[in-house]
């Protein structure tokens, strides 16, 4: 957790029961409404990655591009989406997964990194850590080492992180 955690968990809003029943959505937008928030947001993660030698930000489709683009260009380096399925029109690779409701499949252009680039995934929220997982089987079926999976949120009751780290990455998250 960052020092900000506390401060970006409180704008962060929680909707009950959508989009079905059960479910707790984390929404994000209060905190992108937020410039004050959202700098703080993205100053945590130059932060934490900015001597880490990042070569490139994998971000997820879609509410990982809106950190992800800050943090790529603060950090200096490419930036990578990964993108639901039939988005990217260039040859891809392709990762199906569960979510917490349904399922859905990521995809990378195929010649989206070097061999050997070093990647940093992010995204908003990790819950069951499907996405996650998906995104860093992407990577390092490209050829890239994955250098750590971030979020802003974790949602540790739901086991992603857990399942992340029991795959072998490391994960950091502002607030849980
Ligand atoms: C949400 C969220 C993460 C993923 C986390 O995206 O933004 O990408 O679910 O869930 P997991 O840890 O169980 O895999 P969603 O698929 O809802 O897409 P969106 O960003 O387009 O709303
Ligand atoms: N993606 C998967 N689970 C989520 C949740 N509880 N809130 C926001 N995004 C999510």
């Amino acid at each position: 957790m960052s020092v900000y955690g506390d401060y970006i968990k409180s704008v962060i809003r929680t909707v009950r029961n959508w989009p079905e029943p059960g479910v707790n959505f984390r929404d994000i937008t209060p905190l992108l409404q937020n410039s004050a928030a959202f700098r703080k947001l993205i100053d945590s993660f130059v932060h934490r990655y900015q001597e880490l030698e990042i070569d490139a930000i994998a971000a997820i489709d879609a509410r990982g591009f809106i950190i992800g683009a800050p943090l790529a260009y603060e950090l200096g380096c490419s930036f990578v989406p990964v993108r639901k399925k039939g988005k990217l029109p260039f040859k891809t690779i392709s990762e199906t997964y569960k979510l917490e409701y349904g399922e859905s499949t990521v995809e990378l252009h195929s010649d989206a990194f070097r061999p050997k680039d070093r990647i940093l995934i992010v995204d908003d929220l990790i819950a069951t850590g499907g996405t996650m997982l998906a995104a860093a089987k992407l990577i390092e079926r490209s050829g890239g080492l994955v250098v750590e999976t971030a979020g802003i949120i974790d949602l540790p009751e739901l086991g992603g992180s857990k399942r992340i780290r029991e795959a072998g990455h490391s994960v950091f998250a502002v607030c849980s």
